[in-house]
């Protein structure tokens, strides 16, 4: 879609630099099966986080080699293996920039957030790292000086380092899937809602509870590439399609009980399809279970509107909006936290997307 032979450069020009900061999403409608080159086999809904952000620098200057070089430095030290992912990704775009084999780049990355802690790292370094690549290229050919052809394409291009990083190029609610009653939704890449959203879900907090900060022990690959051939595979592209609509409808009508049967159904599905694959998975901890019967009996006995939903790990995330801040933190604070039930926990809510820092 984005192949573009024309983006060569005639000559050199001084070294320059470009910064951008990307949050971590977390998905309301799991995207977990995929097909071609990743795309979802069913749409999928996330909001975007505000604190749990990748920094990422670029530095750039021509070469004459005609090969791709790079340098990376992650967290102020060595990442070898991300090294060789980034690498791998750069040469897979190359038809999409091809004016990365006449650069040498160094890139800095950072995250603001501690590595293993149930956030998802892939989507802000890779959509960081989109937005910079699509910055690089309107610099060298004022290109993409229309925001929105360039915020799609950096939705297309990080969609391509990891799929749930297609939605962390916008703030608040966002899409990525082809959804029939959202018209310019795709599958390439993803789009922001900002229609149709009641003001309960204009404040949305997350707070992440940390139960382990183990490695992960399944890696989304893995995961995704276990959904071809499950036995409830149609069932579940199905089953996310269903709780789309029902989702949306619960967002624009403000129905708080609606969401939350979606969103805690929709993690716990992620769950049993990952237990019930070929080589099945367990990720959720004892603890893991304890906490979300705490949450579920602190909702009825308090009347306060928590949810839950995970990722692919055993870390929660506590969804609520700003009018229960005080009680949730409580809850948090002398509950899970005084129980030892938790290690720590992450204070987030929805975050309005990706900025530029001038440095
Ligand atoms: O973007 P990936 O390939 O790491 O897959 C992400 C999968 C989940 O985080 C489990 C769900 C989602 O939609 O973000």
């Amino acid at each position: 879609m984005y192949s573009n032979p024309e983006l060569v450069l005639k000559g050199a020009f001084l070294e320059s630099s470009i910064c951008w900061q990307s949050p971590s999403n977390i998905a309301l409608i799991k995207y977990w099966g995929k097909y071609g080159i990743q795309l979802p086999q069913n749409p999928s809904l996330s909001i975007t986080l505000n604190n749990a952000v990748t920094k990422t620098k670029v530095t750039y200057a021509y070469s004459t080699t005609g090969k791709i070089e790079t340098q990376l430095v992650f967290n102020d030290g060595e990442a070898p293996l991300f090294h060789e992912k980034i690498n791998v990704f750069l040469k897979s775009i190359l038809p999409i920039f091809p004016f990365l084999s006449q650069l040498k780049m160094t890139i800095e990355s950072s995250n603001t957030f501690p590595h293993s802690a149930g956030i998802a790292s892939s989507a802000s370094a890779m959509s960081a790292l989109a937005l910079c690549l699509c910055s690089i290229e309107n610099k060298l050919f004022s290109s993409l000086s229309n925001a929105s052809d360039f915020f799609n394409k950096a939705s297309y291009v990080a969609r391509l380092g990891s799929g749930s990083a297609s939605r962390s190029v916008y703030g608040g609610l966002v899409l990525w899937g082809k959804y029939d009653e959202i018209n310019e939704s795709s599958n390439e890449f993803a789009v922001p809602l900002r229609e149709n959203i009641h003001p309960n879900f204009a404040t949305l907090h997350d707070a992440i509870l940390i139960v382990s900060d183990q490695e992960k022990k399944v890696s989304s690959t893995k995961g995704h590439s276990l959904m071809h051939g499950h036995p409830f595979e149609k069932a579940r592209f199905e089953q996310a399609r269903a709780n789309m609509k029902v989702l949306l409808s619960a967002l624009k009508d403000g129905d708080i009980p609606q969401f939350i049967e979606v969103v805690e159904n929709e993690a716990l599905s992620l769950h049993a399809m990952m237990m019930t694959s070929k080589e099945s998975f367990l990720l959720m901890e004892p603890a893991t279970i304890h906490i979300i019967d705490k949450i579920r009996f602190f909702r009825k006995e308090n009347k306060v509107d928590i949810c839950f939903t995970l990722d692919a790990g055993p870390n929660i995330h506590l969804i609520y909006s700003e009018k229960d801040k005080h009680h949730v933190k409580g809850f948090i604070k002398n509950d899970l936290l005084k129980n030892g039930l938790i290690k720590n926990w992450i204070d987030d809510c929805v975050g309005d997307g990706p900025k530029i820092i001038k440095e």
